[in-house]
């Protein structure tokens, strides 16, 4: 059984890295496809370098364009790899656009190549068409073989689309995987005294979703808010490439003064910037899962969450909608006060989930 496994942004790192690994354990052959989507040695390389992940076999370096520029090149520079490797399984994980661009070239040659798809981290849903990993999630799942779903809350967004659910399996969240090998190196990092912070004395942050970045009127709403918040605690906020170019496009750099700014953080920093943070505040995906396998109260700076068993479970609470200074400041002050105390971690959020995603492919289920 060969398996290609696909990355290209930096959600994709940690969810790949598991699987790697324990495809690699196993002696089972596979090879890894970059799509180059992130590029940067901070976005890119230094997770590689922190979840020690192999150098890819294929590197297709499309870099940053428009979503159709950007989805067109993966699949154009994909489509030879898939032809050339022939593997058995062809693994996506996640909602970028290298995702569905992977998925949707190996739909179109399955039947020919004899392969199959998976999809880590499928039947996540917003319902907000808006968000461009909205499309991506709803065409991925459509498309795949195996769907490995990360909370079984996805059962019923795919009951309601109709996908079958003999195509599903749960296994729980691979990224937790990685979150807890690599929790007692991350412990080991230096970066709170780097930044002069103290454990649970600091916020951490992060925005980027286009919805909060892009315009004027938004970016300035949720940079005012962050600085409101800052005034209580400190507050550091790693600053992603796509938000500091809008901030310099729109010419806010005056409202990050109340702010600890740093450049996008590698793993291993991140991850202990967020386990000895008192509060987070974010619209990341991943971070909303991660806080909550920490323990640590977390407030999503969106409408809604695809993810809403970290609400209902976890450590996390929505922000009230439109984003203000003094909803922020409100839900921040309620996170402090209960937000670590009702979470429990859910089930199959205990380090095993690439195992048995690997089990899964082991066991050749019926092409769909
Ligand atoms: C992408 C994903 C998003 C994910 C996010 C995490 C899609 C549709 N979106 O959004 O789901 O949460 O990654 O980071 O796939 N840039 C760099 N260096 C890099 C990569 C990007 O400077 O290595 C800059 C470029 O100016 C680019 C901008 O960041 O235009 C946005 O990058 P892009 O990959 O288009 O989308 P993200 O906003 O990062």
């Amino acid at each position: 059984m060969k398996t290609l496994v696909v990355a290209g942004a930096r959600p994709n790192f940690m969810k790949v890295a598991p699987i790697l690994r324990v495809l690699r354990a196993r002696g089972l052959p596979h090879v890894l496809v970059h799509t180059g989507q992130h590029y940067d040695d901070a976005m890119s390389d230094a997770f590689f370098r922190d979840l020690e992940i192999p150098a890819p076999d294929h590197h297709l370096g499309v870099g940053s364009e428009s979503h159709a520029v950007q989805t067109a090149r993966v699949m154009e520079r994909f489509e030879p790899v898939l032809l050339t490797e022939r593997p058995d399984w062809v693994l996506v994980a996640g909602d970028v656009n290298s995702t569905l661009a992977c998925a949707l070239v190996t739909a179109k040659l399955r039947h020919d190549l004899g392969c199959r798809l998976g999809h880590v981290e499928a039947g996540l849903r917003s319902h907000d068409w808006r968000m461009p990993e909205e499309v991506n999630r709803v065409l991925t799942d459509r498309v795949s073989d195996l769907l490995f779903l990360p909370s079984r809350d996805a059962y019923e967004n795919l009951d309601a689309e109709g996908l079958p659910r003999d195509r599903a399996r749960f296994v729980g969240n691979v990224m937790i995987d990685t979150l807890l090998s690599r929790l007692p190196a991350a412990r080991e990092r230096p970066i709170l005294a780097r930044l002069g912070l103290r454990q649970r004395e600091y916020v951490a942050a992060t925005v980027h979703r286009p919805s909060n970045v892009d315009g004027a009127a938004e970016l300035s709403a949720v940079l005012r808010a962050l600085g409101d918040v800052a005034r209580v605690m400190p507050l550091v906020l790693p600053l992603h490439p796509r938000t500091a170019a809008a901030i310099a496009r729109h010419g806010l750099e005056g409202l990050l003064e109340p702010l600890v700014v740093t450049e996008p953080l590698g793993y291993l920093d991140m991850l202990a910037l967020l386990d000895g943070a008192a509060c987070v505040l974010t619209d990341s995906g991943g971070i909303q899962e991660e806080t909550t396998a920490l323990g640590v109260p977390c407030v999503t700076l969106r409408e809604q969450t695809e993810r809403p068993i970290t609400v209902i479970e976890g450590t996390n609470r929505l922000a009230p909608w439109p984003l203000s200074p003094g909803g922020v400041v409100k839900a921040f002050r309620e996170a402090l006060e209960d937000g670590a105390a009702r979470s429990r971690r859910p089930d199959g959020w205990d380090g095993r989930a690439a195992e048995r995603i690997v089990d899964a492919l082991e066991a050749r289920p019926a092409p769909v």
